[in-house]
C-alpha cells in the first residue's frame, strides 16, 4: 500500500469549516450551577432527530429562534418583552450558555430554551422545515480579514437552510457593525431565491425598535461603528 493511500485512510473524515473557535473561557461558579441545575428546565440537548416543539412549551405560540446569542441579555430582554412567543437560543459558548440560563431563572421567564451546538448543525437536523417565525443572527462574527472570510456564517447554503425553516411570510433579522459584512449580507440577501427585502432592494432597514441592544452591538458603538440592520421576508 502506497503511503498516500495510508495517509488517506487514516485522516479524518472532511471537515467542515465553522463560523466559530470554540473558546474554553471559564465560566463563573453562577453560570456553572445555572447549567447543573436548570438544563433540565431550560437546555435542550442536541440529537439529529427534528425536536417537537409543542412538547418544549406548554404552549403552541410562534417561535423566534436566535443564532450566536453571546451572553444572552438581549434575547433574554427580547422574551421578557414579548410573552406571546416562544424563544429558542442557540449558541456554542459556554459561558453564555451559562449566563443566559442563570439570568433566565433568577427572572422567570420561562418562554426561552437554548441548545449549545453549531447552529448550522441544529437547524439542518433538528428543526423542522416551515416552522420558525422569526431567525435573528445579531452581530455574527465578522471575520474580518480576508483570509477568513470563507469561515462567515452568511453564504448561499446557509441562507437556502434558514429559507427551508422559516414560514412562509417569516422574518430574518440580520444586524452587524462591520460595513464590508453589512454590505455583503445585503448582495447576498438580495439576490437569494424566495426572500423579500423589507426595506425594498439595495436598502438597508431602518428598524431598531424590533431588536434590543446586543453586548457586541454596545461594544461596537462605543468604538464608534455603526450599525446596519437587514429585515427579509421569506416569499
Ligand atoms: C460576535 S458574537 C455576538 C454575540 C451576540 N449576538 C451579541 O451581539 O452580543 C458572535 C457569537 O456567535 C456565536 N456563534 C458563531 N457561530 C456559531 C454557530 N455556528 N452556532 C452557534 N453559535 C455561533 C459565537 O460563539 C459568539 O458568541
Amino acid at each position: 500500500m502506497s503511503s498516500n493511500n495510508i495517509n488517506k485512510e487514516n485522516s479524518p473524515p472532511h471537515r467542515t469549516i465553522k463560523s466559530f473557535v470554540l473558546r474554553q473561557g471559564r465560566l463563573t461558579k453562577a453560570q456553572q450551577s445555572a447549567l447543573n441545575d436548570h438544563w433540565q428546565a431550560y437546555g435542550i440537548d442536541y440529537s439529529e432527530q427534528v425536536l417537537s416543539i409543542d412538547k418544549l412549551f406548554k404552549n403552541n405560540n410562534e417561535i423566534i429562534l436566535e443564532i450566536g446569542f453571546g451572553n444572552g441579555e438581549s434575547l433574554l430582554q427580547q422574551a421578557t418583552n414579548q410573552p406571546q412567543y416562544n424563544f429558542i437560543g442557540i449558541e456554542v459558548h459556554s459561558p453564555g450558555v451559562g449566563h443566559l440560563i442563570h439570568h433566565a431563572c433568577r427572572q422567570g421567564v420561562h418562554n426561552i430554551k437554548v441548545i449549545r451546538h453549531d447552529a448550522v448543525e441544529v437547524l439542518k437536523h433538528q428543526i423542522a422545515d416551515s416552522s420558525i417565525k422569526q431567525v435573528q443572527l445579531f452581530f455574527p462574527d465578522p471575520w474580518h480579514k480576508k483570509k477568513h472570510h470563507k469561515r462567515r456564517i452568511i453564504k448561499p447554503d446557509f441562507i437556502q437552510l434558514i429559507h427551508r425553516k422559516l414560514k412562509p411570510g417569516g422574518l430574518f433579522h440580520m444586524a452587524t457593525d462591520w460595513q464590508d459584512y453589512a454590505d455583503y449580507m445585503l448582495e447576498q440577501m438580495d439576490n437569494a431565491e424566495g426572500f423579500i427585502n423589507t426595506s425594498g432592494t439595495g436598502n438597508f432597514s431602518a428598524d431598531r425598535a424590533s431588536r434590543c441592544e446586543t453586548k457586541f452591538e454596545r461594544r461596537g458603538l462605543k468604538l464608534g461603528h455603526q450599525v446596519w440592520d437587514l429585515i427579509y421576508q421569506k416569499r
